[in-house]
């Protein structure tokens, strides 16, 4: 074959073309464990920050070696055993026909459609007492799916921290539930008050002063949108049809059994 023919290009472009495929695909296959390595650690580190138990630069197996995943049915509102929460995989589980549930359309503020009947939460104890409880809470923004973890101290009342660890929201808009700023303006918000749901975000800045204030959240400037997306997610999973049953056991009995 001469070294300029027309086939001979189409021969190298070919082989070319063969040996890049094969490459990048196979990189796919290959980086995925890591991919999925990477996004189970990031989830952690996001509920060790929700605890207030993040150290920079720590290693974070084993930071959160000191936090105990548990699974909370839904319906009946208590903990269970019925599956090994250390193995349970909550996206996983909202595939699962035994365990997915429909939500009523005038129930759905959050707009998630469905849900996963059991729910993987996370406590921090010192000895028996539960110190903190960490809640996976998501539900639509403007343009994604949001998801986050609220954490609440033993009083299953007061926020010890929030934070949205996947989401595509604009960068600088929606996308400032990840500012630090934002995040630590939950801190001490009650969720309850004479045990209703009491927590709203809402547009613009909280006046401090005025009565309420503790139950009152600041929007997202410039993202008027994303702020409601936050305050239905969080008042939906907060809610009656959310973890409040399951929270007033836990408030007035200190519920832990399954
Ligand atoms: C490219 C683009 C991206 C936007 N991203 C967001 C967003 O992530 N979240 C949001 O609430 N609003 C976003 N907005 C703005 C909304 O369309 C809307 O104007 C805004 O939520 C109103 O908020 P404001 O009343 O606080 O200005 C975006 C607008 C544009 C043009």
């Amino acid at each position: 074959m001469h070294k300029d023919s027309v086939s001979r290009t189409l021969l190298v472009a070919t082989v070319l073309c063969i040996v890049c495929a094969v490459l990048v695909s196979s990189s796919v296959v290959a980086l995925k464990p890591l991919q999925e390595r990477n996004k189970a650690l990031e989830e952690k580190k996001n509920i060790l920050e929700a605890a207030g138990l993040m150290v920079p630069g720590g290693d974070i197996e084993k930071l959160f070696e000191q936090i105990e995943p548990r699974l909370v049915d839904l319906d009946t509102d208590h903990f269970t055993d019925q599956m090994d929460p250390t193995t349970f995989d909550p996206r996983a589980a909202m595939k699962n026909p035994e365990l997915i549930e429909s939500i009523p359309a005038d129930k759905d503020i959050a707009k998630i459609r469905s849900r996963s009947r059991l729910a993987k939460v996370y406590l921090v104890k010192q000895g028996d007492r539960i110190e903190t409880l960490i809640l996976p809470v998501y539900g639509k923004g403007l343009w994604s799916t949001m998801y986050a973890f609220v954490a609440l101290s033993g009083d299953g009342n007061t926020v010890k921290g929030v934070t949205f660890y996947d989401h595509g929201e604009t960068p600088g808009l929606g996308g400032e539930v990840e500012n630090p700023l934002w995040k630590n303006r939950w801190l001490g918000k009650h969720i309850y008050q004479n045990d209703q749901l009491a927590i709203r975000v809402i547009k613009g800045r909280v006046d401090p002063n005025r009565p309420g204030a503790i139950t009152t959240m600041d929007g997202l400037g410039g993202a008027t949108l994303t702020t409601r997306g936050v305050n239905n997610l969080i008042r939906y999973w907060l809610g009656e049809e959310g973890f409040a049953p399951f929270l007033r056991n836990f408030r007035t009995r200190g519920e832990t059994h399954g």
